[in-house]
């Protein structure tokens, strides 16, 4: 048992979806969630960019006493999480992948779209989950749109979305490999019905209750859970 914190992490608003589910599924956890705005977006950044804004949210988290941390950005689990099990070996470390197996393993026809940042697919691990059934999964990755919703511009949100998604709309799924992203299921389900959406946060909340309980560290039965909120700022 125990009653540290949890950290979790995204560029921004993104994770927030993800924090949602931790809390619903650990209800009497303490959770300290940490928009890295300073940085916002990684997805347009290069990799060494990335890792170094990654590593910093890791090491403010665990400076903070966290037991674990939950990367909750496919963008920063993509191109950051090895490096911070290296810096991190004694911690449980949980990250946010894109979906794509669950679906594969869920619909036996047709192709899968998976929509990302830049960074993660230009990632290699995203690449090596493309490669292992490249005739099924279309990656679509946008510039604009995870800055569009972190700064709730829907009329563009919309546009982009439907930018990228109409010319596949007779996908079977969706995938949605951006934390960012969930926040355009309603407009997918609006405007694509019959399509399945993929969501990694489900998976991701899971698997880090699974690691806690692995290692006797949730919190105590009767434990009053709590969400602190923190985030960088910009100084230029
Ligand atoms: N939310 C992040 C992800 O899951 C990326 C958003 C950004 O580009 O900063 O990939």
């Amino acid at each position: 048992m125990s009653n540290q914190p949890i950290g979790i992490f995204d560029s921004g608003i993104g994770g927030m979806f993800v924090l949602n589910k931790c809390a619903s599924l650990m209800p009497n956890e303490r959770f300290i969630y940490l928009a890295d705005s300073a940085y916002m977006p990684y997805g347009t950044k290069h990799s060494e960019v990335i890792k170094r804004a990654a590593y910093r949210c890791a090491d403010m988290l665990f400076a903070m006493n966290c037991k674990a941390i939950l990367v909750a950005c496919n963008t920063a689990t993509e191109n950051a999480i090895d490096g911070i099990r290296t810096l991190y070996p004694d911690k449980i470390v949980v990250g946010l992948e894109p979906a794509i197996r669950p679906a594969l393993r869920d619909l036996q026809s047709g192709y899968i779209v998976a929509l990302v940042t830049p960074a993660t697919y230009s990632s290699q691990k995203f690449g090596n989950i493309v490669q292992s059934a490249p005739d099924r999964i279309v990656a679509l990755p946008s510039e604009r749109l995870a800055s569009l919703v972190e700064c709730g511009d829907d009329d563009n949100i919309e546009r982009e979305v439907v930018s990228l998604l109409s010319p596949h709309s007779g996908a079977s799924a969706i995938v949605l490999g951006c934390s960012h992203y969930s926040y355009i299921r309603p407009i997918i389900e609006s405007r694509y019905g019959g399509m399945a959406i993929y969501d990694g946060g489900d998976g991701a909340a899971a698997r880090l209750l699974y690691r806690l309980k692995e290692n006797g560290l949730t919190a105590a039965h009767g434990a009053r859970g709590k969400i602190d909120f923190y985030s960088t700022v910009k100084c230029i």
